[in-house]
């Protein structure tokens, strides 16, 4: 066997990702790794990987691993001169419009978000014109043009925080587009939807979907266990958790506690890295693929760096420079 791939297969077993290979896998996780490590040093990019992303992809060859906030502020203060972002193309958007002279690339071309996809900016002008005046707060995941056509984009790692600010000086807000996000936040900060805020009807095709009703049946088979769940899920199923927030958030707090178990309700891609991370801990499975982050694979990162030209994103000056200004009001008041 070539050195460099012995080499490189010892490295992967080392971040235990053997543990997640079928016989004979690891070989070949190894020999794409090692190539697209390679390739990614000769183009002098940098890998962004959201942590939804399987574990060969994170810990295998990411440079920058996180949440949207994390790996937003990161492409912000990277040296490289290309990005190839092993995310959705939201992500990569605002990778772009922060840094308009690098290149950068997504790995597929099926990597969207139903959250994006729930509204465009006529949606935004539209809302404007039926409650002049306020203030629209925009979740992170939508297009570059709806972000053109906001205030103030936040993030699941920032949206408290930045509401709480934003209504220093309002009496209501207009959030999109994330309906159950916009729910969970009012009732955290005790403001009524309808009343203090108005909420659009989009939703995430992952985390909508999971059952309330089975956080009952776990914590009864299994005592002492800690309940963590995005803050896209739907509040009826908030209501019977430990923690809500976003997966930053929720990285941390299974670093800072120790509970008996943790039940983790958010995306599969979480709780494969979380066990690696901490694999003293227990965890309970209770997962939902996301088909668009995991659109992305080895290979079609491998294929990227072999000719990046149809992946790479672009988004007209004239939208970037406006999504730019609520994208740094975010930074300003999230600091
Ligand atoms: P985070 O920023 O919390 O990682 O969320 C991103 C996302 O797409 C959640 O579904
Ligand atoms: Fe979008 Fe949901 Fe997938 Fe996150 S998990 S990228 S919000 S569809």
């Amino acid at each position: 066997m070539d050195p460099s791939l012995n080499t490189e297969i010892k490295r992967l077993m080392a971040l235990g990702l053997h543990l997640r290979c079928a016989e004979g896998g690891l070989a070949e996780t190894a020999a794409l790794t090692l190539e697209i490590n390679r390739l990614k040093k000769e183009r002098r990019a940098v890998i962004c990987a959201h942590v939804y992303q399987t574990p060969d992809i994170t810990l295998g060859i990411g440079d920058l691993v996180g949440d949207s906030y994390k790996l937003a502020d990161g492409c912000r203060k990277t040296g490289a001169d290309t990005i190839v972002f092993c995310g959705v193309n939201f992500m990569a958007e605002t990778a772009k419009i922060l840094n308009p002279s690098k290149k950068v690339y997504v790995p597929s071309a099926k990597a969207g978000c139903s959250l994006s996809e729930a509204i465009n900016a006529a949606d935004v002008i539209k809302l404007r014109s039926a409650y002049p005046g306020l203030p629209v707060i925009t979740y992170i995941n939508t297009s570059a043009e709806v972000k053109a056509e906001s205030d103030c984009i936040v993030t699941s790692a920032n949206a408290e925080k930045v509401l709480r600010r934003m209504y220093e000086k309002h009496d209501k807000v207009i959030f999109i587009p994330d309906r159950y996000m916009g729910a969970n936040l009012a009732a955290a900060l005790g403001k009524t939807p309808g009343r203090d805020i108005i909420l659009w009807n989009g939703a995430c095709v992952v985390h909508e979907k999971f059952d309330a009703s089975l956080i009952k049946i776990y914590r009864k088979k299994y005592p002492g266990l800690a309940v963590l769940a995005h803050a896209e899920c739907p509040p009826e199923l908030i209501a019977e958790v430990d923690f809500m927030g976003g997966t930053g958030d929720m990285m941390r707090y299974i670093e800072n506690t120790g509970a008996a178990a943790y039940l983790l309700v958010t995306e599969c891609g979480f709780g494969e890295l979380a066990k690696l991370r901490f694999p003293q801990k227990n965890f309970i499975a209770m997962c939902r693929l996301c088909p668009y982050m995991k659109s992305v694979t080895l290979g079609s990162v491998l294929a990227l760096l072999k000719d990046p030209s149809p992946a790479e994103v672009m988004v007209p000056p004239a939208i970037a420079g406006r999504a730019k200004k609520a994208i740094e009001k975010m930074f300003e008041l999230a600091a």
